[in-house]
Parts: structure tokens; sequence; C-alpha cells
């Protein structure tokens, strides 16, 4: 069975793009083999794996709109992680796919059609609640929602959850939370203190042990075109990344 994962929350810039890229690395690490998905117009992940979302012509979008093949739109980055890339045009994909019939479920449909044998598909999702992140929310069955320490908004998270429960009882039963993700955590902040605090009064067990750190490392990594997992093995990011891939292998 391949597990499905989206990454998901609206509020931009709390560590979704580099949770899919690092864990998508740590999770192939360890053997699987695994698909990342890039549903943002501004493709930093595909930026990240060093592919040009620019050049690339055969993406999530020419997936989403065109009804290509998975297996015909996707890139393998090592022997066992491949990456669906995303482009610019992903913008326009909101209206396009406005017109089609079942818009919600193209996602979901493209990888049920795919027989792409995979272990793990994470897919990473833009700062909104538009048709994109829909797609993303339709085609998985688990979602990980990360959430910054240096900045708490329950506001967002709690708009994010309720898409999640309309999601779960009109589109798509199978949705459940995998679990909240404390990313950006400082151990000298008390304000990261705090947050992990209120996430767990909040959603209890369902925040993850490990948080993420704030750490250099994780930031650079990728500028070099590598996950922290290649880049700095022995980082406490990248120690973080492969404990959670581990809490997320034996999670079901
Ligand atoms: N744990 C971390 N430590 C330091 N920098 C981080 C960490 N996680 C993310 N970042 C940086 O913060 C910025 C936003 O992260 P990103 O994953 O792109 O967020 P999102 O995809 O939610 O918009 C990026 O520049 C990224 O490199
Ligand atoms: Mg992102």
């Amino acid at each position: 069975m391949t597990r499905q994962i989206a990454i998901a929350n609206q509020k931009g810039g709390v560590g979704k793009t580099t949770t899919t890229f690092n864990l998508g690395a740590a999770l192939a690490e360890r053997g699987a083999q695994v698909l990342m998905i890039d549903l943002d117009p501004q493709s930093a992940l595909t930026a990240s794996c060093g592919l040009d979302p620019h050049s690339i012509t055969r993406t999530t979008f020419t997936l989403l709109t065109r009804d290509a093949s998975l297996a015909s739109c996707l890139r393998n980055l090592s022997p066992n992680l491949h990456l669906l890339p995303g482009s610019v045009d992903l913008a326009t994909a909101e209206v396009t796919l406005a017109n089609k019939a079942n818009a919600p479920f193209r996602l979901r449909d493209a990888l049920a059609n795919g027989q792409v044998p995979l272990d793990y598909v994470l897919i990473d999702t833009p700062p909104s609640l538009g048709l994109l992140t829909v797609n993303a929310l339709v085609a998985a069955k688990e979602l990980l929602i990360p959430v910054q320490c240096q900045f708490l908004s329950m506001r967002t998270v709690r708009a994010l959850l309720e898409t999640v429960w309309l999601i779960h009882k009109k589109m798509n039963p199978d949705l459940d939370l995998l679990g909240v993700l404390a990313t950006m955590y400082r151990a000298d902040s008390l304000h990261s203190k705090e947050v992990v605090a209120e996430l767990r009064s909040v959603f209890e067990d369902k925040v993850f042990e490990m948080v993420i750190p704030d750490e250099n490392a994780i930031a650079e990594s990728p500028a070099t075109s590598q996950s922290v997992i290649a880049y700095k093995p022995d980082s406490a990011g990248a120690r973080a990344y492969r404990q959670l891939a581990e809490v997320i292998h034996h999670a079901q």
C-alpha cells in the first residue's frame, strides 16, 4: 500500500517545502520508494532539487491539465527518490481546472492510474486553500501540518482543519491527520517552548515528539541542491528529519 501524505498549511514560510524535501530524502535513505510532488506555482521544491521550474516541460501542471501519465512526468533524483516537478504555470491551473469536470479529483485519479510502484507519495502544497491544495487533500490519505515555532497562528491551523473536515466529509473520507510538526524550533527561545506547549494542549499526541530545529544547515542545503541529510548528515536537522521518517514509517 502506498502511503499518500499531503504536507499542508496555508501560511507561507512554515517549512512545508523543507519538510517534504528532507522527509522524502530520509524515507528514501531507509530504502523506501518515494515520490515528491510539487504543487506550488513557486516551485521551491523543484528548485531545491536542482531543477529549473521555468524550463521543464512535463510537470504537475501537465499531469493535472493534459491527462499526461504519471510516469511520463517523473524525474528520478536517485534510484528511489523521484520528483513530479512544479512550474510557474501551476498558477493558472486554478482557472484552467475550474472548467474541467472533477477538478478536485485530478491528482487523485492521476495517481490511482499511475501504475508506478511507490511506498510514499509526499505532496508539497502552495500557501493557500485553493484548488491545488484541495487536490492534494483529496488525493492524500494522511495530512502532515508543519507549524513554525517562531510564530503560532492557531487561527490559520483551525481554518485548515475546517477545510480538511469538509473534504473529509464530502470528497475524501480516508483523509486522516498524521501529525502536527513543530518546525524552526529554537531551544533558547521561550516563545518556541510556548508554541509547542500550546500545540500539545490542542492536538495532544498528534504533535510529533521530535521538533525540527531552526538551523543554518537546513536553510543552506537547498542552495546546494541537496537535502540536509546529504548536505550535513550529522547535523541536528538531519537527525530530526531521520527521526521523523522513522516515526512515520512505524505510524501504520
Ligand atoms: N528548520 C529550519 N531551520 C532554518 N531554516 C528553515 C527551516 N525550515 C525552513 N527554513 C527556511 O525557511 C524558509 C521557508 O521554508 P519553506 O520550507 O520554504 O516554507 P513553506 O514551504 O511552508 O513556504 C526557507 O527559506 C527555508 O530554507
Ligand atoms: Mg513551499
